[in-house]
């Protein structure tokens, strides 16, 4: 039994008494007791790698704010680091991989992982679960088998992802073969955070949006519904709910609402009335104020806020949440002002007149 299951109904698109709300990297940097934990860990990977310590980063976000969800503390890159690419954070320079996988050799090479070499994984999501007794659902989460693949190729973060374009096109075939690879990962990984107790799932696509309309298609949407496809059902045969999110896929939404999961995550450039009248009642919608608004004032916030809410309009089936991760440097209070807002201002709009 989940105490506060508002998040859970919004995905089903059951009415709520208020919009339920988390943000993408509700825990993180933005937190001084995230920066402290981390510095005691002493790297990113040591943080994700101990389950002890993810799960108080976890819950960090939830002792500060009434957030309606928690996201399992832990990051997309583990499975191609399990894959053997050798992953690290270096301070302030973002995911670097020891190896890449950008010829045809090694991307022959690659093969879905042990489920053991991400144990640690799992075992944070069991001892999350214990942790939140119920209070809120949990949501577990991978990266798209096209977003691990554009790392992979790279070797970290690049910014148009260049070489991932040129095989795109030039070689599709040994693109297709990496991302065919990765979502067997990606289905074992999320059903093993499944197995371990995770309530919803979300996959990020990352970099979808800087495909073109047929690359999109063959090698982000399709490989992401094989994914979903093959999501586990829970013990008592009821879905499990999922969230798909593609920054820059505005241009797809109708056909992003097709390939069979429970919502669609919206970046901030998306119209959410628009997306509503586009997808219609078949998906939840997630999203999607501009992160930036977080860097603002407290007034700003609110408003911004509530012409999201506006936006969404009152049919069942929005999660509030940011377009996309929370910026480094935001301040908590804004987003205490934030999470206020949504509650009250969709409460508001609920109540009978
Ligand atoms: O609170 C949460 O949302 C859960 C934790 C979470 C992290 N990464 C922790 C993290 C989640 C859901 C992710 C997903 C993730 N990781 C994505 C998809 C979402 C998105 O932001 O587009 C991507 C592309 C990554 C890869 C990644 N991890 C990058 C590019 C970076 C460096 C950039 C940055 O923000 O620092 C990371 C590191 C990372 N993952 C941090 C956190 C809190 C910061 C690292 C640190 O503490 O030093």
């Amino acid at each position: 039994m989940i105490h506060n299951d508002t998040f859970l109904r919004a995905l089903r698109r059951e009415p709520t008494p208020y919009t339920p709300i988390w943000l993408m990297r509700q825990a993180g940097r933005y937190l001084p007791e995230y920066n402290a934990t981390r510095t005691q860990a002493g790297s990113f990977m040591a943080l994700a790698g101990n389950p002890a310590l993810a799960t108080e980063v976890t819950l960090q976000p939830l002792a500060r704010f009434p957030l309606d969800a928690a996201i399992l503390f832990s990051d997309i890159l583990t499975i191609p680091d399990a894959m053997g690419l050798g992953l690290s954070f270096a301070e302030n320079e973002g995911p670097r991989f020891a190896k890449t996988t950008r010829d045809e050799a090694a991307i022959n090479a690659i093969a879905v992982p042990d489920m053991a070499k991400l144990r640690y994984v799992f075992d944070a999501v069991a001892q999350i679960k214990r942790a939140l007794k119920g209070s809120v659902p949990l949501i577990g989460f991978a990266g798209s088998p096209f977003t691990l693949a554009c790392y992979m190729i790279e070797g970290g973060a690049s910014p148009g992802f260049a070489n991932v374009r040129r095989m795109a096109h030039a070689r599709p075939d040994l693109l297709h073969r990496l991302v065919a690879t990765n979502a067997l990962a990606v289905t074992a990984y999320l059903n093993e955070q499944i197995a371990a107790g995770a309530d919803a799932v979300m996959i990020f696509d990352t970099w979808g949006g800087l495909l073109n309309h047929d690359a999109f298609q063959r090698m982000s949407l399709a490989t992401m519904r094989d994914v979903v496809a093959g999501l586990a059902t829970a013990s008592d045969g009821s879905t499990i709910p999922s969230i798909v999110f593609v920054k820059g896929g505005g241009a797809w939404l109708t056909q992003i609402a097709g390939i069979g999961a429970s919502a669609v995550g919206l970046d901030w450039t998306v119209d959410m009335a628009a997306a509503r009248r586009g997808v219609g009642s078949r998906v939840a919608l997630q999203g999607n104020l501009d992160p930036e608004v977080l860097m603002t004032d407290r007034d700003t916030v609110v408003r911004e806020a509530s012409k999201v809410l506006h936006a969404a309009g009152p049919a069942p089936g929005h999660i509030f949440n940011l377009g996309h991760g929370i910026v480094p440097g935001t301040p908590p209070e804004n987003v205490a002002a934030l999470v206020e807002a949504v509650h009250r201002i969709s409460r508001e709009t609920r109540a009978p007149p």
